[in-house]
């Protein structure tokens, strides 16, 4: 069977396309980065993706007079690559309708709280202090929206007494990482059928 072509967005650490890498090298998930793209140009993820031998790629932001040129760019690159599913793993960007139009139904995104709960940013320590018990992950399929889109995986982590929102956020990463190729293992195996609001998983 052909592996799936991955193409990953990103804007900082990359532990979650590390994750992704690994689980292809290893067999886990029939898929395989093709090429990372980043908005930052000293994004770490960077580095891990040349030390992988997967192309990595700056596309600055500011070099293009508006946001539908910059994704025009980036769509263009990543048709390049013939990727057939993008994974936003901590990109820091809302999409606009050039992305979402140039891969419909095919771009996810892994966010660090129980959705709909706590979207948008610092997810993790709001949660904490929120004083909720329990938190964890989603991936979900991207829309028009911040972190709105249909549902495909969560995992659910308990908040500890002793827990700060550092703690919580390294547990909540853990499971970021099953996750996100377990989701990645489901699309690819064409198991994954959305439905207005929600995503149905084939046996
Ligand atoms: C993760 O917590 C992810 O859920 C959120 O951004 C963070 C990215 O971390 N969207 P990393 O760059 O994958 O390490």
């Amino acid at each position: 069977m052909s592996l799936l072509r991955l193409g990953v967005l990103v804007s900082g650490r990359g532990s979650n396309l590390q994750a992704i890498i690994d689980a292809g090298k290893k067999g886990e998930i029939p898929a395989e980065v093709v090429v990372v793209i980043s908005d930052q140009p000293d994004a770490f993820a960077l580095e891990r993706a040349r030390a992988n031998n997967i192309p990595a790629i700056y596309i600055g932001f500011q070099d293009f007079s508006n946001k539908e040129k910059y994704e025009e760019k980036v769509a263009a690159v990543l048709k390049q690559y013939m990727v057939e599913i993008v994974c936003l793993a901590g990109y820091m960007r809302v999409l606009g309708v050039n992305m979402l139009e140039a891969f419909p139904n095919r771009i996810m995104n892994i966010h660090p709280a129980l959705l709909p709960a706590f979207p948008g940013l610092h997810a993790q320590a709001r949660a904490w202090e929120h004083g909720v018990r329990f938190s964890g992950c989603t991936v979900h399929f991207v829309d028009e929206e911040v972190d709105t889109g249909p549902i495909i995986l969560q995992a659910v982590v308990p908040v500890l007494a002793e827990d700060t929102a550092e703690t919580l956020a390294a547990r909540i990463l853990e499971q970021e990482h099953k996750i996100y190729p377990a989701a990645i293992r489901l699309f690819a195996q064409n198991r994954l059928r959305i439905q207005g609001r929600k995503v149905y998983i084939k046996n």
